[in-house]
């Protein structure tokens, strides 16, 4: 005999809200284990996931190659590049060249954890991605962007 009342109700809920999330983004975040490390997060991270993220960026920032800069520098290959200089014809600020050094996954994922914390005074007006795995995704994304 089929059930009756509110179980098939709840039985469809939870179907249509697995089929909304395309991300198994929690599933991810178990994976990446206890105390995770932008290593382990780095290891569970979508570019598919970042590249939705990114529509936060987008409106600063281009990432295709060749593609102009806007309001920040485009980031094509910016992963291993050195920081502020990516963009030879970009206006970088002082407070983000004198950071030195390149672009690497831990340093991005500071920076976009808090960028007035990493290069205070920048002009990055972005107030960071506060879960480390949505860093971890978008980062994941730009490294299929060189
Ligand atoms: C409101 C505009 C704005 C938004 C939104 C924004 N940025 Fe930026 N970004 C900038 C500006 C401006 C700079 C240059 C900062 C400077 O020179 O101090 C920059 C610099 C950067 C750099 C350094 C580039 C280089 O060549 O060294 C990276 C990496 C970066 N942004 C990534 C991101 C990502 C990823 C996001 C989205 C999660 C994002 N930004 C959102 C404006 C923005």
């Amino acid at each position: 005999m089929m059930p009756r009342g509110p179980l098939p109700l709840v039985i469809a809920v939870v179907v249509l809200l697995a089929g909304c999330s395309s991300d198994d983004k929690e599933a991810r975040r178990r994976a990446a284990g206890p105390a995770p490390t932008v290593k382990s997060y780095a290891r569970v991270a979508s570019a598919a996931a970042g590249a939705r993220i990114f529509t936060r960026c987008s409106a600063c920032h281009s990432v295709g190659q060749g593609a102009p800069d806007l309001g920040g520098p485009n980031l094509h290959g910016v992963i291993g590049a050195e920081i502020g200089q990516n963009r030879p014809r970009f206006a970088y600020t002082a407070a983000l060249q004198q950071v030195g050094g390149r672009w690497t996954r831990a340093r991005l994922d500071a920076w976009l954890a808090d960028p007035q914390r990493f290069a205070p005074g920048t002009a990055m007006a972005f107030p960071g991605l506060a879960d480390p795995l949505d860093r971890a995704d978008v980062i994941a994304y730009l490294e299929t962007q060189r």
